[in-house]
């Protein structure tokens, strides 16, 4: 099977923090070698353009808009992405999105969920569900599942409104941080959360069965979103948000192992993004090796 990889080097989402290298870094610690070694061909179609804040016209509109950092060009990358990532499906292949910050998902899922209704596993520390409105940062790289869902002002911008996305085939992995608003948007929602504290009681292997049962219900196919400040930051240091408290490096094998078995059994996975790593913050580019090895993990890839 071939498995496109689509480098967005976007770190607009993050307030310019670097994780614009993060494709790139991911490359350099041999994601294709990885991959082959799994089983699978990879194809790498290279980096969208993503044009640099440093080439702004100063006198053009302020980089915020409303309450969300850097909107019009996010608009503009995801639009792209969107494209790319369902010419990709159109084709046959298999499209690997790498991030960049985790607003490039808005592309990803529009993209993935275009001509098809699109389950999410979503592998995070954070639930990254603020609008404009509930944000507390501006940072879009927190909005995308509200942006894809259409909720608040992301309802009236067909690029970020994802339809084919039902909230009840959303399923969070990880949870450990939350804004204090966006908790109460998501014990009101229909998603199911799994939080640390489930990993923690019930083993990860069982809980990303049940993440797997949410989101292949009554959907063409799971899109898996992979946000490194999932993992701890002693094991994943290259991250521009770490929280304390995540997964080990053995748990977050597991969980994408457990994936690749299902989707050997019945080809359920259909799209995924590897986003949030940023080589200025990593020591060594140990955060964007374990990148390529879980997603290497995730396609098949096995000790024996
Ligand atoms: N909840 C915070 C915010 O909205 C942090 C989001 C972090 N998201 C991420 N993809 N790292 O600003
Ligand atoms: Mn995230
Ligand atoms: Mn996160
Ligand atoms: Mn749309």
């Amino acid at each position: 099977s071939t498995v496109r990889i689509i480098g967005t080097p976007m770190d607009y989402g993050a307030n310019r923090r670097g994780v614009d290298m993060g494709p790139s870094a991911i490359r350099y610690a041999g994601l294709a070698d990885e991959l082959e070694a799994a089983g699978v061909d990879p194809v790498d179609t290279g980096d969208l353009l993503v044009p640099r804040a440093e080439a702004r016209d100063p006198d053009a509109d302020p980089p915020t808009r409303g309450d969300a950092k850097f909107l019009r060009e996010i608009e503009d990358v995801c639009s792209r992405l969107a494209t790319d990532v369902s010419e990709t499906l159109a084709d046959g292949a298999f499209p690997l999105v790498l991030g960049g910050d985790h607003s490039v998902a808005i592309g990803s899922l529009n993209g993935s969920a275009d001509d098809a209704d699109v389950g999410v596993i979503w592998f995070d520390a954070h639930a990254d569900l603020n609008t404009p409105e509930t944000s507390p940062s501006g940072n879009v790289h927190g909005m995308p599942l509200g942006a894809v869902l259409g909720r608040g002002v992301f309802g009236q911008l067909e690029w970020a409104h994802a339809p084919g996305v039902r909230e009840s085939s959303i399923a969070y992995v990880g949870l450990r941080s939350i804004d204090d608003r966006e908790r109460e948007l998501v014990q009101e929602s229909e998603m199911t959360a799994f939080t640390m504290a489930d990993i923690d009681e019930r083993g990860i292997t069982a809980v990303v069965e049940d993440a797997l049962a949410v989101a292949t219900d009554g959907t063409d196919g799971v899109h898996v979103s992979l946000d490194l400040d999932w993992l701890d930051p002693k094991t994943a240091p290259g991250v521009g948000t770490p929280v304390r408290g995540g997964v080990t490096y053995r748990e977050a094998h597991a969980a994408l192992e457990t994936i690749s078995d299902r989707h050997e059994r019945d080809d359920v996975v259909r799209s995924m993004d590897v986003v949030e790593v940023n080589p200025i913050l990593d020591e060594a580019n140990e955060t964007a090796t374990l990148a390529a090895d879980l997603t290497a993990s995730a396609f098949g890839k096995r000790i024996l």
